[in-house]
């Protein structure tokens, strides 16, 4: 039989994200509506270990939908992977009379989670928030959109510079593990390359297409993934400046600039949807499984799934960078 939960907590956890408050809102304002209590973790898994467990109510989520960050905190927890770590979280949980846990993160928050529901029953639905846009199960991360869109704008703003010195300069962005945030914002900023952790990067090729355009006198973008297998921008500038001395290059790093910021409304949207979905789930007994959005309707995965691999980048869109130089 169904059990009825009756007390509910979220947590944001790893890198945030913008409209991670605004999904805190939107999981408070739901379990309100269904009557359920709110309790807030602050600090991700290091809070639940310490058992930093704060009562959210209607009032604590006013006025947050517009902010970047998050109100709850995040951290990235080594210790909670530990059994003892675990012990102590369930020990705090079991304390508070938690029976439903909404993690908002990213494939970091969600191993935990799995490694979690193999020692102890209490649900988790996952809710995929990170810059990164890495996970499996989801085309949109909470966050993805804000992130490239201040990055989009830092890179237009480069451009102008670039192009009155007829410069080249390499721009890196986040992306550790992925490309997502360097493969959209370089095509729509017009960069003329994108190099990605996904791809081998050939510093070769690279460096005959910037002789030809230096020859040309023509200004270049070149956006470098940070977790690019050849290095980040600054690596990659020094190789390039090694085979074309006293080329007037440029490195900008933008950094986590990249992570603030108000949310913009399809974050907010997505936000509000995946909160008011993922408490609907628990209440409706799911557990273990993370929230997305496919073809704009909102699906489940399981979290088993969502961290086994990264979401693969759009096949057409790496192959337009070429197309497009
Ligand atoms: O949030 C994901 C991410 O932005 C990655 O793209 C980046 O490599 C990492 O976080 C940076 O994390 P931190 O702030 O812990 O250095």
């Amino acid at each position: 039989m169904k059990k009825v939960l009756k007390k509910i907590a979220v947590f944001t956890s790893g890198g945030d994200a913008p409209g991670m408050n605004a999904c805190i809102r939107a999981i408070v304002r739901t379990a309100l509506w269904y009557k359920k209590e709110v309790v807030g973790i602050i600090h991700g898994y290091d809070g639940m270990m310490k058992g930093e467990f704060i009562t959210l109510d209607s009032k604590t989520a006013s006025n947050i939908i517009q902010r970047g960050g998050t109100i709850l905190k995040t951290a990235r927890s080594k210790a909670f992977m530990t059994r003892k770590g675990m012990n102590a979280a369930y020990t705090h949980l079991k304390k508070n009379k938690i029976d439903g846990i909404v993690a908002i993160g990213g494939d970091g928050t969600f191993r935990g989670a799995v490694e979690f529901n193999k020692l102890f029953d209490i649900p988790f639905i996952g809710i995929p928030g990170t810059i990164d846009n890495d996970l499996f199960g989801t085309d949109y991360t909470l966050g993805f959109d804000t992130a490239i869109n201040t990055t989009l704008q830092a890179i237009d703003k480069v451009k102008d510079t670039a192009s009155a010195h007829d410069r080249l300069f390499f721009i890196e962005v986040m992306g550790r593990d992925t490309g997502y945030i360097a493969l959209w914002t370089g095509i729509a900023g017009g960069a003329e390359e994108i190099l990605l952790p996904e791809t081998k990067t050939d510093i070769n090729k690279l460096v005959k297409l910037l002789r030809e355009r230096k020859a040309n006198n023509k200004s270049t973008i070149v956006i470098v993934a940070e977790g690019d297998e050849a290095g980040g921008a600054l690596i990659i500038a020094k190789k390039v400046k090694e085979k074309i001395p006293g080329y007037d290059a440029r490195v900008t790093i933008l950094g986590h600039i990249q992570r603030g910021g108000n949310p913009t409304c399809f974050d907010r949207i997505l936000a509000t949807r995946f909160g008011v979905s993922a408490v609907e789930a628990l209440l409706n007994g799911e557990s273990n499984k993370m929230t997305g959005v496919i073809n704009n309707k909102i699906t489940f995965t399981s979290l088993d799934n969502a961290v086994k691999e990264h979401a693969p980048l759009d096949k057409d869109l790496v192959r337009y960078v070429k197309m497009l130089q």
